[in-house]
């Protein structure tokens, strides 16, 4: 089998239905708020506060949480470094095919590096892609963690830590940033509506 030929006879085929019918249809643009930071930073909390909002006003949502596409789609994948570059892409083209769905994409990843995160959005078109960034020092996460993986981490037990033994790259240019050390989720989820609401999404 290895030498069978990827890729090969394989037509993209656009359909009947644009994405501009289907975002018609939605009464709002497909895209997706790509929230980024340290584990129990925060991030899944406010995407799942603002997807209740934008559900409550019958927008068409969807949230990706960095442990539950761990358990499927990606659950072939380690956190090292290539490993994290392909868990991305993967959830970078998924995440492409909802956006053309016309359906308003959260997703809560750590992805901490910063080509990676261009690379999606160098996928998207533009006002597509907003990233936010949930800033919080690993201390601070460590006080927060249910799970426990800050201590095994500092203890050896978990390698390859990000913001303990493996790097996280601070976004440069992000659309929004969330201090959620200083800053309660419903206020920084209320912050993000208002972004969405700005960049005319909805
Ligand atoms: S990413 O770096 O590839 O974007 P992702 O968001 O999918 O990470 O997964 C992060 C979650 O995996 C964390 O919230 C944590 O629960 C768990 N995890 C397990 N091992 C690690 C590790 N070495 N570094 C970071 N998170 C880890």
């Amino acid at each position: 089998m290895d030498d069978m030929p990827k890729n090969n006879n394989v037509t993209w085929f656009d359909g009947y239905v644009s994405r501009d019918d289907r975002e018609k249809l939605h009464g709002h643009r497909g895209a997706v708020i790509w929230f980024t930071g340290l584990s129990a930073s925060g991030k899944s909390t406010i995407a799942h506060l603002v997807e209740k909002e934008l559900h409550r006003r019958d927008c068409s949502t969807y949230v990706f949480d960095g442990d539950n596409v761990r358990h499927g789609l990606c659950s072939d994948l380690t956190f090292r470094r290539e490993d994290r570059e392909e868990n991305i892409r993967r959830i970078g083209e998924m995440v492409k095919l909802f956006v053309d769905a016309g359906v308003i994409v959260f997703t809560a990843f750590i992805s901490p590096y910063r080509q990676d995160r261009r690379k999606v959005r160098a996928l998207l078109k533009d006002g597509q892609f907003l990233e936010v960034y949930v800033e919080c020092s690993s201390e601070v996460c460590a006080t927060r963690d249910q799970k426990g993986i800050y201590a095994k981490a500092k203890a050896g037990i978990i390698k390859e830590f990000t913001g303990i033994s493996a790097p996280y790259e601070v976004p440069e240019n992000p659309d929004l940033i969330i201090r959620s050390y200083k800053e309660d989720a419903s206020e920084a989820a209320k912050r993000v509506i208002k972004l969405i609401e700005e960049s005319k999404l909805v």
